[in-house]
């Protein structure tokens, strides 16, 4: 793809719009917007824009429409398929200015906020009035709602609640050519028309910016309990997980973690009073929430049963406010933990439930096959298994030529066994090359038409979903 290379005319362009103090060049800036939390990659922008309304986004998308200049929207940058590295350089548009909550609107359960909000601010805000905004992504405390949009994230308590999809009602999308449009209404039923709002949700910044968000809200539930279930082989793990739905429980969390990620993170998060014996090779976290204690107890109870049919060690269940905040901190910095230890790929490949022990068996195996070590953690209830692919000590020619082939092979198996290449991480830049495994020429025909049909010059969030 060729894009026009930023001129001083198109900087004065920027700055007239957004005002100088909000259109930046200066490396350390360009270095800061030129990654985000995927891998090691970094691509270089030309020019960081900080717009702080609709109309202003407007304005330079529609210049540069016309001037076929590429646009990278970024959130918070904690995306983990390189949905916001500039891969031709051109303009990053951060939307971080947008950060308000407009309105909670406690007679609708519903609130509207701008994108960059961070999640866990709006989670808190909307708590305080007892509501429950429930989509939860490890980075909730510091991503932002418009990057959840964007990737349809998801979190632990996706496995009860559903993910960011199930909550938006309506957006306000600015397009690639800088109309503004809403893309439907602000109501819970809507059979108008094509859906235009879901078409959206987790369209990785390919088809628009979006820039206020209307989601609908729960009451609050009121209580939880949580334990953590050690087992001694991580496949049993992986079966124990479909045994307790098929016992008739939904969980609001249900999270597998195999040894090596639990050993990463209590290093890394410096996790105290927590011991696992030397023959423990998975865990599950698991939770139940809900507003009557007594019933909570008798599904924890029913659990038990159900996993102690399992080769399990002693269950931990967590007695206090601090020792579910200590488990939850330890689950959800197993990503950071795990990056931090070594060179890696993150998949976050996705099967129906019942498959997840099949799964695993399949990535440990082609792990084995293509000269790969595997650390596997994830929404186990989702039957989103997270494959962290260590690099250790891989070779240059393997990590680059090898492993590839291997990723292709664990792909497969996920559409093989009903499954998809992504549950929540979105493809972004470094799964776009695997798409035909999940899609047919047909179906990625019909999406680059959807696609031409919102940015005919191609200019919003080029590279990222489809190979070319
Ligand atoms: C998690 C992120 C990486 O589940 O999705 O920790
Ligand atoms: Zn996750």
């Amino acid at each position: 793809m060729a894009f026009k290379r930023i001129t001083s005319e198109d900087i004065s362009h920027f700055q007239a719009i957004c005002g100088e103090g909000f259109v930046m060049t200066d490396p350390e800036s360009l270095s800061h917007y030129s990654h985000d939390e995927t891998e090691d990659l970094k691509f270089i922008p030309e020019v960081v824009v900080k717009p702080e309304s609709a109309l202003e986004i407007s304005a330079i998308l529609s210049y540069c429409h016309q001037q076929k200049i590429s646009v990278t929207p970024r959130a918070a940058g904690t995306g983990l398929s390189g949905g916001a590295l500039p891969v031709y350089g051109g303009v990053i548009l951060s939307i971080e200015r947008l950060n308000k909550i407009l309105l909670i609107d406690e007679r609708n359960y519903q609130v509207t906020v701008e994108p960059g909000v961070i999640t866990q601010v709006l989670q808190e805000a909307v708590k305080e009035k007892g509501l429950f905004y429930p989509p939860d992504p490890a980075s909730r405390g510091s991503c932002f709602i418009g990057g959840n949009i964007a990737e349809n994230s998801g979190g632990p308590k996706a496995v009860k609640y559903g993910v960011v999809k199930d909550y938006v009602l309506n957006l306000e999308l600015v397009l690639p050519t800088g109309e503004i449009i809403m893309t439907g209404a602000n109501v819970l039923k809507n059979a108008t028309g094509y859906n235009l709002t879901q078409l959206i949700v987790g369209s990785e910044g390919t088809l628009g910016i979006v820039t206020r968000i209307v989601l609908r809200l729960l009451p609050h539930p009121q209580y939880d309990l949580l334990m953590l279930v050690p087992f001694k082989s991580a496949l049993q793990a992986c079966e124990t997980v479909n045994a307790v739905f098929t016992a008739g429980i939904i969980p609001s969390a249900m999270e597998f973690m195999e040894r090596d990620a639990i050993d990463y993170t209590m290093k890394f998060a410096d996790v105290q009073h927590l011991s696992i014996a030397d023959d423990v090779q998975a865990h599950l976290l698991i939770e139940v929430d809900g507003n009557d204690p007594d019933q909570l107890f008798k599904e924890m109870e029913r659990i038990t049963e159900v996993v102690s049919l399992f080769d399990i060690g002693e269950i931990l269940f967590a007695e206090s406010a601090q020792q579910k905040a200590d488990l939850w901190r330890m689950r959800r910095s197993v990503a950071e933990a795990v990056k931090s230890n070594s060179i890696y790929k993150e998949e976050d490949t996705v099967v129906p439930r019942a498959e997840l022990p099949r799964l695993l068996e399949g990535v440990k195996k082609i792990g084995a096959a293509y000269g790969f070590k595997s650390v596997c953690y994830g929404h186990a209830g989702d039957g989103n298994l997270h494959v962290n692919i260590i690099r250790g000590e891989m070779d240059e020619a393997s990590w680059n030529e090898v492993l590839p082939k291997g990723i292709r092979k664990i792909f497969e198996l996920c559409v093989q066994l009903g499954g998809t290449l992504s549950g929540e991480h979105g493809i972004g830049w470094v799964q776009k090359d695997y798409m035909d495994i999940a899609f047919n020429k047909k179906q990625l025909d019909l999406m680059q038409q959807i696609k031409a049909v919102f940015d005919p010059n191609g200019i919003m969030n080029p590279g990222k979903i489809f190979a070319n």
